[in-house]
């Protein structure tokens, strides 16, 4: 059992029966939802709503209202890149995809396939950064080389999408 499980039952056990008892009728059903997403579930649940975020952001920029804004992309991409491969899959230790986490059990009998999606995950966002930096060092020059480099960011950002995509398809609950 994980470190994330055995934390939570040697805090459970000392709590009692009567605790636990009392802890179930003071608590709100809601709250206790939340309390449960703790450790390495609650950081990753935190890094994937910033992810979802930055997409979104992106995704406004380049194809909804947003001003669009090469640096706030580059930087957005950079900061999924951080959070991505290594750094992502370390928050996933085998057995954590009891409720709350949305996280399916078949993560750990196709480990080889999720770490390919959070490593594909980190040279997509790295590929956007890229672009977006492009863009930015290009600024107001020749517009062949613009059109050249928004047709980079679109792409990139079509490609990281679409890992987004593809892992939840497969390792995520479908909300
Ligand atoms: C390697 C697989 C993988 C990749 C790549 C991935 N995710 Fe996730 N994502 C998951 C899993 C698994 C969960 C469920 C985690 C949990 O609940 O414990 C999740 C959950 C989420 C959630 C719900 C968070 C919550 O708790 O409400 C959002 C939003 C999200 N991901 C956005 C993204 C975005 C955007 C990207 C791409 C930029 C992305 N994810 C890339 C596997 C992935």
């Amino acid at each position: 059992m994980s470190a994330v499980c055995e934390g939570k039952k040697t805090f459970l056990s000392r709590l009692g029966f009567w605790g636990l008892a009392l802890a179930a009728i003071l608590i709100p059903t809601g709250l206790m939802a939340h309390a449960g997403a703790h450790g390495v579930v609650m950081d990753r649940m935190a890094i994937m709503i910033t992810n979802g975020e930055a997409r979104a952001d992106i995704e406004n920029m380049l194809f909804g209202d947003a001003a669009y804004d090469a640096e706030r992309v580059k930087n957005l991409a950079g900061a999924i890149a951080e959070k991505a491969g290594e750094e992502m899959t370390k928050l996933f230790p085998e057995g954590t995809s009891h409720d709350p986490s949305l996280a399916l059990p078949v993560i750990w009998d196709e480990w080889g396939a999720f770490e390919e999606l959070a490593q594909e995950l980190r040279r997509n966002a790295r590929n956007l950064e890229v672009a977006a930096d492009q863009q930015t060092m290009h600024g107001d020059g020749a517009s062949q080389a613009q059109g050249a480099d928004e047709r980079n960011v679109q792409q990139a950002f079509e490609a990281l999408a679409e890992t987004c995509d593809s892992c939840h398809l497969k390792f995520r609950e479908q909300l």
